[in-house]
């Protein structure tokens, strides 16, 4: 009997630990992380249609506040400009509990959203292979890193390259090669990072 006692003490104990992940992840924003053209918005709305939570499109809202876009917000004021609206925003989407982020590719370039991001979040690294990526991005349009080089290419490769290891830090890594819609790669993500119970 004694036995029983212990054994459903240890039971107990791991049900309590295990329920507490569960409830301490589906708390966090579920972050989506990658190279432009991985998919992160496309999947990113999918997933909060999915899940009922609202989703945030970090670039559309600092051209919505900013009211110009992307490009214009580089030419005009520069880079580190629109990194600063970048992590400051971040910071307060990481505020807002259980919700979809889908974040500019360069946001891991900066440590301080790394470090809040891996603290305050569920990420997600959606990859994909170059050639898919380059085949969404097209002629670049809306990204000045990939518009300001005569070779895209060449370009996204560089920033892959320089990139590669910050997105590997996310809790999950996801493959997102297919444009046959979002079903398999959002069931994925929701079961891989607990938001499917
Ligand atoms: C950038 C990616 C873009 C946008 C900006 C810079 C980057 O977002 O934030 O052009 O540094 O990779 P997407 O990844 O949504 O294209």
């Amino acid at each position: 009997m004694e036995y029983v006692c212990f054994l459903y003490s240890k039971f107990d104990a791991y049900l309590k630990e295990w329920i507490g992940i569960i409830l301490d992840r589906v708390k966090k924003p579920l972050v989506l992380i990658g190279m432009m053209g991985s998919g992160k918005s496309y999947v990113g709305k999918a997933l909060a249609l999915k899940t009922g939570v609202a989703f945030y499109e970090m670039d559309l809202m600092i051209e919505e506040a900013q009211g110009c876009s992307i490009p214009h917000i580089f030419e005009t004021h520069g880079e580190v400009y629109f990194r600063a609206l970048e992590s400051a925003l971040l910071a307060e989407l990481l505020e807002k509990g259980f919700c979809i982020i889908s974040t500019g590719g360069g946001v891991v370039m900066s440590p301080l959203n790394m470090e809040a991001i891996g603290k305050k979040a569920v990420s997600v690294w959606l990859g994909a292979d170059v050639p898919v990526m380059l085949a969404r991005v097209g002629a670049g349009e809306g990204r000045p890193l990939l518009l300001q080089n005569n070779d895209p290419a060449g370009a996204l490769e560089d920033l892959l390259n320089v990139r590669e290891a910050l997105y590997s830090k996310a809790d999950i890594h996801v493959s997102n090669n297919s444009d046959d819609g979002t079903e398999p790669v959002t069931e994925e993500i929701l079961l891989r990072t607990g938001h499917k119970i």
